[in-house]
């Protein structure tokens, strides 16, 4: 991988936050990039009192905006208030493939000593092949590895600012085919899921505008990603496999230890994620409620 500095600095320079203080809730940086930590909210609460929701959920929608991803530790909800926490930031999205906890809207995610693989051991987005992918994702985690199972996120407006002038030229304006059909097949079975006749294949800009931030963030992922639209062949794998890459610069990132009962909750339209598989045979397990959002532009 080339290196990102020059002689001018570094090739990728943070713009600074808002320094307005929040006041209902902490937010402590785990990187200047990527990911907070977020103090001072129970979310079985927050849930029930609407009073004190309204005030912390824009301080949550913020933290947010500003982070991309956000953790929230020593939660105790039940599945029914996972289900309540993800509608309070719109409607739900039921995966197309995954298997459920009871609520085709509460994704189970386990392994254990058995299972032939862990969800999202590869770079993505989440269900980036639908035509309208989720905005977000929530992810509970109840039960933890002793060491391991941490989870990496990636910021795609960094990464696209770090793209040369030229680079950003030659992406305006193009597409790519984002196809469920690879990754969903099959993927499923050893929890006796049947696959569906078909999965959701959509066509998306390689570079999106993000509807709260205004900020463009590039939209290529290695999970769903399969061509760049009006090249031939070999340029779009030449051009994806160096854009991968480049996201997946440590610089961009954050990495998340989990604990139990923590929640992670990421924005898919500005980052991308990846679980690292390397704490069999133990087990962890979880589950994600994940919010819909709209066709990007
Ligand atoms: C996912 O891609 O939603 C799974 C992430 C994780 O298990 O850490």
């Amino acid at each position: 991988m080339s290196s990102l500095s020059g002689k001018q600095g570094p090739r990728y320079r943070h713009t600074a936050d808002s320094t307005d203080p929040y006041e209902t809730i902490g937010v402590e940086k785990l990187t200047p990039i990527i990911g907070a930590e977020i103090f001072g909210v129970d979310i079985a609460k927050l849930i029930d009192d609407e009073a004190r929701s309204n005030r912390q959920m824009d301080e949550i929608h913020r933290a947010l905006a500003e982070n991309l991803v956000i953790f929230f530790r020593d939660q105790h909800i039940t599945p029914q208030q996972h289900l309540a926490f993800g509608r309070k930031f719109g409607e739900l999205h039921v995966h197309p493939a995954a298997p459920n906890e009871g609520d085709p809207a509460l994704m189970k995610i386990y392994a254990d000593k058995d299972s032939p693989r862990a969800n999202g051991e590869g770079w993505h987005t989440d269900v980036s092949c639908d035509l309208e992918p989720p905005m977000g994702s929530i992810l509970y985690i109840k039960q933890c590895p002793p060491r391991g199972g941490d989870t990496l996120f990636a910021n795609m407006y960094a990464a696209y600012e770090a793209l040369s002038d030229r680079m950003k030229a030659y992406l305006d304006g193009l597409t790519a085919l984002h196809d469920g059909e690879q990754t969903y097949r099959g993927l499923y079975s050893n929890y006796g899921v049947a696959d569906k006749r078909e999965y959701p294949r959509a066509e998306h800009p390689v570079v999106r505008t993000h509807p709260v931030t205004g900020k463009k963030a590039l939209y290529v992922n290695r999970g769903f990603t399969r061509f760049i639209i009006g090249v031939p062949r070999d340029e779009s794998d030449a051009m994806l496999a160096y854009l991968y890459q480049h996201a997946e610069n440590p610089l961009f990132q954050c990495r998340f230890r989990w604990t139990e009962n923590a929640i992670a909750f990421w924005d898919n339209r500005c980052a991308q994620h990846r679980a690292m598989w390397d704490y069999w045979p133990h087990t962890r397990s979880g589950t994600r409620v994940t919010v819909k959002g709209e066709r990007p532009v």
